[in-house]
């Protein structure tokens, strides 16, 4: 297994490019299986879960071609042959439950594994499949499946999400632009990758209204047809290398960043001494003085985003002061907390709350990395330590970030992959 190296104290500056978002282009790419006509994505971003989503989707008969040598863009599109998501590819990849909805629309019928829990929680899917049945599925759980058919195909309805599910507005949705009649979601996630593929169903020719709002309406059509898209830039990738700048001081460039994308991480990071503004098609990140602890409670879009916690953990461990982090989204989103105490951090776990007390210095270490976000955060704490720090298991890194390691070197970063 491959292993990544820091030796910490080197601020960075140059430009770094934004990806596509891997959990815009997860959905989208599922979206692809709503119609036999072919679906074009550009801007995909190189990683381990769009290879698993190929997968995924290729073995329901659906055809994924990337364009030439080129695999950021990807043609899906086809006759689904196959409506069974098997468990050793689900067990690898939770978004897999995304083709859910797709087959129910499509073909009326799918045997999809149940995710099964990750490190950071039990992951139910309650309310994708509660949507879906008041949209006329019938839906049996048996031996570890989602056995879900629609013999009449699906009807528009009125859903109201009690939390705002990312993947279940997202499996809803899809399912809906190919139902019978209206279907208003309430309370629907916000998130920039749900407006991203409303605006890749509507150029399918999907009637949808309210993106960006809480409120979608969808109007049912009989076929969607091909389209072209290109992937919206990952805001989580954006604030990841926004704390990156802020942990080891200096200036950097973020090309294809938005801040409108970052919600509250603006105002956080202003908070704690990190100015981040937009600059034509960049955003420009500049450690101003000293870093001070900021308290951050993380929540659905627009407040601040769990799938930031890790990386704004690992700063405030080297800020000034105290800070609190309350992780309101996920029930077990702390693995990174005893690696970084590893590292010299003082941090304490109260429930679903982390009291981190700044240090003036982390220290080198070996640490193993236990989630995607959580792999990220010792990188970054690395860059701020005294000495050098080896994060191992970094295949949990690979899912959602590209080449991490080169990006932060060509900024100046001391970094190298050890192949394992
Ligand atoms: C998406 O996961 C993202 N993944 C996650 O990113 C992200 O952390 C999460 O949204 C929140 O923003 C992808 O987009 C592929 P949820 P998802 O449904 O859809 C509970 C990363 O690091 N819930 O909004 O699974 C659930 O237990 C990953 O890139 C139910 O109770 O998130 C959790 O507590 C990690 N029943 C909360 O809602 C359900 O049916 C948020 O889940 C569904 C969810």
């Amino acid at each position: 297994m491959d292993k990544i190296c820091v030796r910490g104290g080197r601020p960075l500056s140059g430009d770094i490019v934004i990806g596509g978002a891997k959990n815009a282009s997860l959905p989208l790419m599922a979206a692809g299986m709503l119609t036999d006509e072919r679906l074009t994505l550009t801007n995909v971003p190189v990683l381990a879960d769009i290879a698993t989503m190929t997968a995924l989707i290729a073995q329901h008969g659906v055809a994924v071609e990337s364009q030439g040598n080129d695999s950021r863009t990807l043609s899906i599109g086809g006759a689904i042959t196959n409506t069974e998501a098997p468990y050793d590819i689900v067990r690898k990849m939770r978004a897999s439950i995304l083709v859910l909805g797709p087959l129910l629309a499509r073909v009326g019928e799918a045997r999809v594994s149940l995710p099964g829990g990750c490190a950071i929680g039990t992951r139910p899917i309650d309310l994708h499949l509660k949507g879906l049945e008041q949209m006329g599925a019938v839906i049996r759980l048996d031996a570890g499946y989602v056995n879900a058919t629609a013999p009449s195909g699906l009807r528009g309805a009125a859903i109201v999400l009690p939390f705002a599910s990312v993947g279940a507005t997202e499996n809803i949705v899809m399912a809906a632009t190919l139902a019978d009649g209206q279907t208003v979601l309430a309370n629907a996630a916000r998130e920039p990758e749900i407006g991203d593929l409303v605006a890749c169903l509507i150029s399918m020719g999907a009637r949808i209204e309210g993106a960006g709002t809480d409120r979608l309406v969808i109007e049912g059509v009989t076929k969607l047809h091909a389209a072209t898209h290109e992937i919206v830039a990952d805001r989580i990738e954006t604030a990841t290398f926004a704390c990156a700048t802020a942990i080891a001081g200096g200036s950097v460039r973020l090309l294809g960043g938005r801040l409108e994308h970052l919600g509250a991480v603006v105002d956080i990071m202003g908070q704690a001494g990190v100015e981040i503004t937009q600059d034509g098609n960049a955003l420009v990140v500049r450690r101003l003085n000293g870093l001070h602890g900021v308290d951050v409670m993380t929540a659905p879009y627009p407040g601040f985003p769990t799938d930031v916690q890790a990386q704004f953990m690992a700063l405030m461990a080297v800020a000034e002061g105290a800070s609190m982090l309350t992780e309101n989204i996920f029930e077990n989103r702390f693995m990174h907390v005893p690696e970084l105490t590893r590292m010299g951090a003082n941090i304490n776990v109260h429930g679903s709350s982390a009291i981190v007390r700044g240090v003036s210095r982390l220290s080198g270490a070996q640490v193993m990395a236990t989630d995607l976000r959580a792999s990220v955060s010792l990188i970054l704490a690395g860059l701020a330590a005294h000495g050098e720090t080896t994060v191992n298991r970094v295949y949990h890194l690979d899912r959602g970030y590209e080449a991490v390691e080169r990006k932060l070197a060509a900024c100046g970063a001391d970094i190298e992959r050890v192949a394992g």
